[in-house]
C-alpha cells in the first residue's frame, strides 16, 4: 500500500544555499538582508507597493486589526468558514466577531452574505479567499469603500493566485498572507502583510518594531529610537526569510505543478454524477493549486475520509465552523446555524496535494478516491 501524507514540504533550490549566508551573515535576528530581498521579491510578484515579513498569518491579521482602530462594542463581520487567527484578532481587540455564512459555489463570503450583517458597529470585513479565490472580493470592496469600513483579506493560502491580470495582494487595505509549512510557498513558520496605502506602511514598520520607530533609527532619519505607536514583536527572524526566499523565487514553477495535480485529479473524478462538487471560480479568477478538495453529502464524509486512511492517504477535513466553536459559545458570540457553511464544513474532503508529489502518487490517489466514492456514493 502507498502512503500518501497530506503535504510534504521540499526544499526547491536555494534554501540551503540562503540558509548557510544567513548562518554566516550574523544577523540572525529580523530585517536583515534576507527579509528585504524577500519583500523586494513578493512586492515584485505580487505588485504590492509595501510588504512586511512578520512571523505569521496570524500576527499580519492582529496587525491589521490594530490597523483599524477597532475595540470595546466595534463588529467585525467574517466567514465561520475560516481559520480561529481571524477570529482571534478581532476578540483580541475586544471587538465583537460576527460570523457570515459563504457562498455554496465559491466557499467564500459574497455581498448577499455579508450585506444583511452590516449595521452602524460594522468597523471591519475580513473575508478568506480560500483555496486562493478572491470570489465576492470585488463586491465586498465596493461595499468597503461606499460605507468607509476597513477591508482585511485573509490571503493566507493565495500566494501565486491570480485576479484577472493581477496576482492577489495588492490592496489599500491590508492582505494577509501564510509562510507555514502547510501553505505552497513556505518559511517553516512565516507571514506576509501587504498594502498599497504609504499611511499604513509607515504605521506597520512602526508596530512591528514593538511600537518604535527603530527602522527610522537606523535609516539614521531620527538620532534615537524610542516608543512612538503600538506595537509587538512581529518582526520574524532573518534565518527564516533565508528559506521563505528560496522558496518565493520558485513561485511559478510551484504553482504550476500544484495546479496540474489540481486539473488532473479534478477531472479524473468529475461530479460523479452530481454526487460531489468542486468549489466554483468565477472566470478571472485563476486559483493555485492550494487546496485540492470537493464536498459530499454530510452524512457521508467522515466514513469517506476514514476509507481514505485504510488506503494510506492522509485525507482530512478543513474548517470547522466558527461560530459553533466552545470558545465562541463561552464568550457568546455563537449565532444560530449558517446553512452552507455547515454543507462546506461538513461535507468537505480535503485530499493531499503537495509540489513534489509524484506521477505514480497521483494516479494512487486518483484510483483510491474514485473507488472509495464508487463504494460509498452509490
Ligand atoms: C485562512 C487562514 N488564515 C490564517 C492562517 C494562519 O496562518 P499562520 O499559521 O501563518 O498564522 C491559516 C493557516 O492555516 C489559514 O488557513
Amino acid at each position: 500500500m502507498m502512503k500518501i501524507p497530506f503535504n510534504r514540504p521540499v526544499p526547491v533550490g536555494n534554501e540551503e544555499k540562503y540558509l548557510i549566508e544567513s548562518l554566516n551573515s550574523q544577523k540572525w535576528s529580523g530585517r536583515g538582508p534576507k527579509t528585504i530581498q524577500l519583500e523586494k521579491l513578493f512586492k515584485e510578484k505580487t505588485h504590492s507597493k509595501h510588504a512586511f515579513f512578520v512571523t505569521s498569518c496570524s500576527s499580519a491579521l492582529e496587525l491589521s486589526c490594530l490597523l483599524s482602530g477597532i475595540g470595546p462594542g466595534d463588529e467585525v463581520i467574517l466567514p465561520s468558514f475560516g481559520f480561529v487567527s481571524a477570529a482571534n484578532a478581532v476578540i483580541l481587540r475586544r471587538a465583537k466577531p460576527v460570523f457570515a455564512d459563504i457562498d455554496l459555489n465559491t466557499w467564500n463570503l459574497s455581498a448577499a452574505t455579508v450585506e444583511p450583517l452590516i449595521g452602524s458597529k460594522t468597523k471591519d470585513i475580513l473575508t478568506v479567499h480560500y483555496g486562493g479565490s478572491t470570489a465576492g472580493v470585488d463586491d465586498l470592496r465596493k461595499i468597503c469603500e461606499s460605507r468607509k469600513i476597513f477591508f482585511i483579506e485573509d490571503a493566507a493560502q493565495s500566494l501565486g493566485a491570480s485576479r484577472g491580470k493581477l496576482p492577489v495582494g495588492p490592496t489599500p487595505w491590508t492582505s494577509c498572507f501564510s509562510l507555514h509549512d502547510t501553505k505552497n510557498i513556505s518559511s517553516g513558520e512565516g507571514g506576509i502583510i501587504a498594502t498599497d496605502s504609504a499611511e499604513l506602511a509607515s504605521r506597520i514598520e512602526i508596530m512591528i518594531e514593538k511600537g518604535t520607530n527603530r527602522q527610522k533609527f537606523f535609516r539614521g532619519e531620527v538620532d534615537k529610537y524610542t516608543w512612538v505607536d503600538v506595537g509587538s514583536s512581529y518582526v520574524a527572524s532573518d534565518l527564516l526569510a533565508a528559506v521563505g526566499l528560496a522558496q518565493l523565487e520558485k513561485l511559478e514553477i510551484i504553482t504550476q505543478r500544484r495546479m496540474a495535480i489540481y486539473q488532473q485529479v479534478r477531472e479524473a473524478l468529475g461530479d460523479f454524477g452530481g454526487r460531489i462538487s468542486w468549489q466554483q471560480f468565477p472566470k478571472e479568477i485563476i486559483p493555485n493549486g492550494h487546496v485540492l478538495a470537493f464536498r459530499v453529502d454530510t452524512e457521508r464524509r467522515d466514513q469517506i475520509l476514514s476509507d481514505l486512511k485504510s488506503h494510506g492517504i492522509s485525507a482530512t477535513f478543513h474548517y470547522v465552523p466558527l461560530h459553533e466553536a466552545p470558545f465562541a459559545k463561552a464568550i457568546g458570540v455563537d449565532q444560530s446555524s449558517l446553512q452552507n457553511t455547515f454543507k462546506v464544513s461538513y461535507g468537505l474532503v480535503r485530499l493531499p496535494i503537495f509540489y513534489d508529489m509524484t506521477d505514480k502518487e497521483c494516479a494512487y490517489l486518483i484510483e483510491k478516491t474514485r473507488s472509495v466514492l464508487e463504494s460509498r456514493l452509490s
